[in-house]
């Protein structure tokens, strides 16, 4: 079928891209809300400005955030015919129709990105072929732990770093709901509850708690890591709505917390893929990882160990990384802004004295009184706050150590300079700094 819009994206700078949207739900909301709200950063950053075109929905009546109701439409053609259109954006979900949609952008040549685990680990390698064959380009970075690039880097970063495991947890609506049972703090069913009240879950969360979501992001990270096809049919999966109160208690007092994991193996040259609960032991990085995070740890012959973490879930998180496959098709244009060119947003460079930190400071004192006062006094004359004092008795001195609430290096200079001058101060000052909540 030829469309009216057969087209790559426009090199011209002055047209805005205009996207055609399948799904207006809570990714696709905040995907609307993303382009509208960094809408100048965008254009500064790539060169282009973004702009939303028709939406597909199921219901146009629903009320959407910001969204104009004329652009919503039940009619896919609306979308996918449009001759306006230079770009798709798939964040409806499920094999089908959304299948039938995305073939028909792609046979047009649009280039499609889209956030959907259910199709990308059934039909992957068949939609990429057919992207390849049409000349055009599919991303499909929000399927696998949402706002984590983790795509992008088996993609290009480690295309040839031999990965040999992918070890995830890679669903965010049952971390939240493992993260808050184990500290206590809510039932299954509450917890479950809260995690699709935070859009966390998909549109069916027996998907997620019932493992098939995990599986679909794993059957999708191996096929990248391994550069095999692995179809979703391929991973056995087991969820945690089998898991019973007495083993999270047991696992503790075993010194382990239990998570689901997705566990992608190279073993004599073929491929295990499995996702099931797991016990991980409460030292490992993965046990630290709570919430709706996720966390994915590469094993490579070549880098070691590196582990990502972040957002696993979540509108916001989600349309960030929708946003960053439309723009690195944008940056795949010759001479676009990932082709050496620097973005120059004229931000001023601040001097080292703007810096804030929190501060430690280490002092050798002479041990009489008031030394402590005169100490505090050039403290507060350089206008840095003191949260906490150790003194401690050295044979006829003292070693005292301040920190600081978070100040400039400037007032912590000047307190320097000053201590420096006093007699009772011996030797040079010691000064590290925090890593406050604040900064460091
Ligand atoms: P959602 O809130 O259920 O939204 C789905 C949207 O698609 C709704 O606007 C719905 O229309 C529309 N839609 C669904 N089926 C349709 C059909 N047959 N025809 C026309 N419109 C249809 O789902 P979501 O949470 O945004 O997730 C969307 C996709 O992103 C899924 O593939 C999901 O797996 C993936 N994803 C989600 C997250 C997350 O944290 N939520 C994270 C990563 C990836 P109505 O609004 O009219 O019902
Ligand atoms: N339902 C999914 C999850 C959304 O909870 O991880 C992200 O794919």
């Amino acid at each position: 079928m030829t469309l009216p819009n057969s087209s790559a994206i426009d090199g011209s700078p002055d047209r805005p891209v205009r996207i055609g949207l399948l799904g207006c739900g809570t990714v696709g909301q905040a995907f609307v809300r993303t382009i509208s709200g960094q809408g100048e950063t965008i254009a500064r950053a790539s060169g282009r400005r973004l702009e939303i075109g028709p939406i597909l929905v199921r219901d146009t009546s629903k009320p959407r955030d910001g969204i104009d109701l004329r652009q919503l439409t039940t009619d896919p053609q609306d979308v996918l015919r449009d001759p306006t259109v230079d770009l798709i954006v798939e964040v409806m979900g499920g094999v089908e129709p959304t299948g039938t949609y995305l073939r028909q952008a792609l046979q047009a040549g649009l280039p499609v990105v889209t956030a959907n685990k259910q199709l990308l680990s059934r039909h992957g390698a068949e939609l990429l072929a057919l992207a390849q064959s049409s000349g055009t380009e599919l991303r499909f970075e929000a399927s696998a732990c949402a706002g984590i690039p983790v795509i992008k880097v088996l993609r290009e970063s480690l295309l040839a770093a031999e990965i040999f495991a992918v070890t995830g947890i890679v669903n965010g609506t049952t971390n939240y709901i493992l993260s808050e049972m184990s500290r206590g703090g809510m039932s299954y069913a509450d917890a479950l509850a809260q995690a699709q009240a935070l859009g966390y879950a998909e549109a069916d969360p027996s998907e997620d708690v019932g493992g098939a979501d995990a599986a679909a992001k794993m059957a999708i990270l191996a096929s990248i890591a391994f550069h095999t096809n692995v179809h979703f049919d391929d991973v056995p999966f087991e969820g945690i709505d089998g898991l019973h109160g007495e083993d999270f208690d047991l696992a503790k007092d075993l010194g382990f917390v239990i998570k689901l994991l997705g566990v992608a193996r190279l073993v004599d040259g073929g491929i295990s893929v499995r996702v099931h609960p797991a016990l991980v032991p409460e030292s490992h990085r993965l046990a630290a990882v709570r919430g709706a995070d996720n966390a994915v740890l590469l094993e490579s012959g070549t880098v070691r160990q590196i582990m990502l973490v972040g957002p696993g879930a979540g509108g916001t998180e989600t349309a960030s990384a929708v946003l960053a496959d439309v723009l690195s098709i944008l940056g795949t244009a010759q001479g676009s802004f990932l082709q050496n060119a620097l973005a120059d947003a004229g931000r001023p460079l601040l001097s080292p004295d703007q810096t804030e930190s929190a501060f430690y400071v280490r002092l050798r004192v002479v041990d009489r009184p008031g030394v402590l006062a005169r100490i505090a006094t050039v403290f507060a004359n350089s206008g840095l706050s003191i949260r906490s004092v150790i003194q401690r008795g050295e044979g006829d001195g003292a070693r005292l150590v301040l920190v600081t609430h978070m100040g400039s290096e400037a007032r912590m200079n000047a307190a320097l300079d000053a201590m420096r001058d006093m007699e009772e101060v011996r030797g040079e000052p010691v000064l590290l700094r925090l890593l406050a909540e604040e900064g460091a």
